[in-house]
C-alpha cells in the first residue's frame, strides 16, 4: 500500500509575480480550483489517505484551504448551494494533511528529505505540484500500481523535444516491457542535449522506497547548486533498487509558467461539463477576429512598392 504522498510547495513562484506576493503560486486558480486540489484529487484517486505538504513562509492559506470552514458551510447551506464546496468538503473528511516548513531552499531533493519525520518505513508518493496531468486515469495510481507489482521505485515520464532534455531529469532505458513502462538503466538531471540518454523526461510524479531519505541525507549539490530527487534515484538504482518509468498518457501543463497555466485553465475549461459550450463560443468568437488580424499582417508583411495607397 502507498497511502503517504508528499506535496513540495515551498518555492516563491516568482514567475508569476506580482499575483504570487502574497498568495502561494499552489494556489492560482484553474478554472474553478487552485492548482494543488488538482494534485490532491489525483492523489485521493490513487489511494492516498495523508499529504505531507512541504511548505515555506506565505503558504498559510494551503492549509486553510484543506480544512473545515464551518460558517461557509451553513451559510451555503442556508442558500441551497452546498454542492459548491462538495468537492473539497469530501476531501476535506476523508484525508489528513500534514505541514512540514523546509527551513531551507536547498532545492526539490531536500524539500523531500524535510518530510523524512512523517513518512516512516514505507514507500511514499512525491507529486510536483507545478505538473498537472489531465486525463482519463490517474496518473499516480499507474505509478502505485506498478511500484508494488515489482516491488521497485516508479517515475512518470513523458517524450520531449531532444531540444528540451536540459530542463528535465532524463531516464535511460534499460529494457521497454510495452509501449508506457520501462525499467531505468540510469536518471540524469538536466542533461546536454549530447549527454542526455533519451528524450524520456520525467514529470512530476514518483513512487520512491522509504531508502531515499538515507540517501538524500548524505546527497551531495548537484546541477543549479540544489539538492536534486533524480541524483538521489540515481543513487538508489546504483544500490541495487529497480527503477521503473511509466510514460504518462494525458495532456501534461507546466503550470509553474505562466502560458502553461493559462493553458490548462483553457483545456479545464473546454472540458467542464457546465461551461464548456460558453468558453468554446467565445474562443470561436476570437478565431473569426484572428483570421481577420492574420489577413492585417499578411498585408503589413508585403512589400511597401505592392501596396494601393
Ligand atoms: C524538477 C525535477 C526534474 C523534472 C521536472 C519535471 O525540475 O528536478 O527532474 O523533470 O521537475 O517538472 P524543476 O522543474 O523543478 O526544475
Amino acid at each position: 500500500m502507498v497511502t503517504k504522498a508528499i506535496i513540495p510547495a515551498g518555492g516563491l513562484g516568482t514567475r508569476f509575480l506580482p499575483a504570487t506576493k502574497s498568495l502561494p503560486k499552489e494556489m492560482l486558480p484553474i478554472f474553478d480550483k487552485p492548482a494543488i486540489q488538482y494534485i490532491v484529487e489525483e492523489g485521493v484517486k490513487s489511494g492516498i489517505k495523508s499529504f505531507v505538504v512541504v511548505t515555506g513562509r506565505n503558504k498559510s492559506v494551503i492549509e486553510d484551504h484543506f480544512d473545515v470552514h464551518p460558517e461557509l458551510d451553513a451559510f451555503l447551506e442556508s442558500k441551497n448551494k452546498s454542492e459548491l464546496i462538495e468537492g473539497i468538503s469530501k476531501i476535506v473528511a476523508t484525508s489528513n494533511f500534514i505541514y512540514v516548513r523546509q527551513k531551507e531552499p536547498l532545492g526539490l531533493g531536500h524539500a523531500v528529505w524535510s518530510a523524512k519525520h512523517v513518512i516512516g518505513n514505507e514507500p511514499v508518493a512525491v507529486f510536483l505540484p507545478d505538473d498537472i496531468i489531465m486525463g482519463k486515469t490517474a496518473t499516480m495510481a499507474q505509478l502505485v500500481q506498478v511500484a508494488l507489482q515489482e516491488k521497485c521505485n516508479v517515475v512518470a515520464v513523458q517524450e520531449v523535444p531532444m531540444e528540451d532534455v536540459s530542463r528535465y531529469g532524463i531516464i535511460g532505458v534499460r529494457k521497454q516491457f510495452s509501449p508506457n513502462l520501462f525499467q531505468v538503466k540510469e536518471l540524469v538531471e538536466k542533461p546536454r542535449v549530447s549527454d542526455a540518454p533519451s528524450n524520456l523526461a520525467i514529470v512530476g510524479r514518483y513512487v520512491l522506497s522509504p531508502k531515499i531519505f538515507d540517501v538524500l541525507e548524505q546527497q551531495h549539490i548537484g546541477t543549479g547548486g540544489e539538492i536534486q530527487l533524480t541524483d538521489a534515484i540515481q543513487e538508489l538504482l546504483l544500490s541495487g533498487e529497480k527503477v521503473f518509468a511509466v510514460k504518462i498518457q494525458g495532456e501534461r501543463y507546466d503550470t509553474g509558467h505562466p502560458m502553461g497555466l493559462l493553458k490548462a485553465n483553457i483545456d479545464y475549461a473546454l472540458r467542464h461539463p457546465r461551461h464548456a459550450e460558453t468558453i468554446l463560443a467565445y474562443l470561436k468568437s476570437l478565431d473569426k477576429d484572428f483570421v481577420v488580424m492574420q489577413g492585417k499582417a499578411d498585408a503589413l508583411a508585403k512589400p511597401v512598392g505592392s501596396l494601393v495607397l
